[in-house]
């Protein structure tokens, strides 16, 4: 059913910008991730603050393994720093952390963070933070058509009962709503194989500030332009009033 409420439940952000925002101080590529992690921590509260509910973060796609190895390495020993200093505070203020992705394929040393993060907030409900690592969302179509296709062969499931309801309880994001609004900063207006099942009906929003500029108040104009948005999943702007009148 259309969700026209002027607060999205659900954001999903791609963190662009980081190098450029570097790149223009003269500072290295790591500089700007580092800072992009601040932008992360006032962005949660910010989106807190607004009433959203559920929050996923693009922080490492399956194609960001192609980057130099220093900065993959960076990239790495930033999320396992991270995890290390944040925990504590996500325990405390009611978040709970999910990472989405094949996170088996990260060290070991990130993969145990990441399963005591998830374990030490996992009592917490006001607020989702999933962390989309090593995800992409092709990635995602097709580990789902493999263990829909094993269940198949395996005679558990039959093929009649695929539906699009069933599909997406097998991507990574099952128990997740679909997102009402996905964010990209720093002026890129493409989807780079982030939720691309899940992003069939959802609203874009671009801005050209790179990740690290991004506050509460440029979340604020996202969510002012979120509220002007008429969404129809595929219905026409008559029938709506008629259901939100009834
Ligand atoms: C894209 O900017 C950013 C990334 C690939 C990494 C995102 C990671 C963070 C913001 C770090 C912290 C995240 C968490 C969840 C702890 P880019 O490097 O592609 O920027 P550019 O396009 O300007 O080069």
């Amino acid at each position: 059913m259309p969700d026209n409420h002027s607060i999205p439940h659900h954001i999903a952000i791609v963190m662009d910008g980081n190098g450029r925002w570097a790149k223009k101080r003269f500072l290295p590529r790591a500089a700007g991730h580092r800072e992009g992690v601040n932008a992360v921590k006032s962005t949660i509260e910010a989106c807190a603050k607004a009433g959203v509910k559920i929050l996923t973060l693009f922080a490492f796609s399956s194609e960001n393994w192609k980057r130099p190895k220093t900065e993959v390495v960076s990239l790495m020993d930033l999320f396992v720093a991270s995890l290390d200093k944040e925990v504590k505070r996500l325990v405390e203020s009611g978040v709970r952390l999910q990472f989405v992705g094949d996170c088996k394929q990260f060290n070991q040393k990130l993969q145990d963070k990441i399963a005591e993060a998830e374990q030490a907030t996992s009592a917490n409900s006001d607020f989702l933070l999933n962390i989309a690592a090593n995800y992409g969302g092709r990635w995602d179509i097709v580990q789902a058509c493999q263990t829909l296709c094993k269940q198949v062969t395996d005679g558990k499931l039959p093929v009649e009962e695929i539906t699009e309801q069933k599909f997406s309880e097998y991507l990574s994001t099952a128990l997740l709503p679909d997102p009402d609004l996905l964010i990209r900063t720093a002026g890129e207006q493409r989807i780079s194989n982030f939720l691309l099942w899940q992003a069939a009906y959802t609203e874009f929003y671009y801005t050209d500030v790179f990740w690290p500029d991004f506050d509460e108040y440029q979340l604020q104009l996202a969510l002012d332009e979120y509220g002007k948005r008429k969404r129809k999943f595929g219905l026409t702007q008559e029938q709506i009033e008629a259901s939100s009148d009834a």
